[in-house]
């Protein structure tokens, strides 16, 4: 069965799996590098909740080995790495999203977003055609729909800390 979607309507298969694949290892190291910052920085306005915090450092630690696993499988495929250096995709952020926590979360939420969606695309291509890519894409799809509602949760914890401290 082959589903079109909306890289195949202008390339084929296996030049859109590739594709797909270097966004999602782009999106990976990004959301793991935002969940340290969001860790690191923020952690005083989060750590009222323990579990919370537990579960955005797992957030972070999936999200890195989702990095590797894809790297691993371009690699794979191509001979080349996703990306000759994971730092070239993340320097692009300024100083203003990395200090504001609802700007991070945000940003964590678009980046979340685009990845259960280029990996359900990577499901719909691979299904029947690449079963180890297909397996690894489900996975990682399952888990990043878990931290999408985590950071909502989030978005919305901090969002009702400002609307608390603002009320006092
Ligand atoms: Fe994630």
């Amino acid at each position: 069965m082959f589903a079109e979607t909306n890289f195949t309507r202008k390339a084929g298969r296996a030049e859109s799996v590739t594709m797909l694949l270097r966004k999602v290892a782009s999106n990976e190291i990004r959301t793991h590098y935002f969940y340290s910052i969001l860790l690191r920085k923020h952690g005083a306005l989060i750590e009222s909740n323990p579990t919370f915090t537990h579960l955005l450092e797992e957030a972070s630690k999936e999200d890195v080995s989702h990095y590797h696993a894809i790297n691993e499988c371009i690699f794979q495929k191509h001979g080349t790495l996703g990306f000759a250096n994971p730092k070239d995709t993340i320097f692009g952020y300024s100083r203003q999203i990395k200090n504001s926590l609802v700007k991070l979360l945000k940003n964590l939420c678009l980046i979340e977003a685009s990845s259960v969606q280029a990996y359900a695309e990577l499901c719909a291509l691979t299904l029947e055609y690449d079963y180890r890519i297909f397996d690894l894409s489900y996975r990682n799809m399952h888990e990043n729909i878990l931290h999408l509602e985590l950071v909502n949760d989030a978005l919305n914890l901090s969002a009702l800390n400002e609307h608390l401290i603002t009320e006092t």
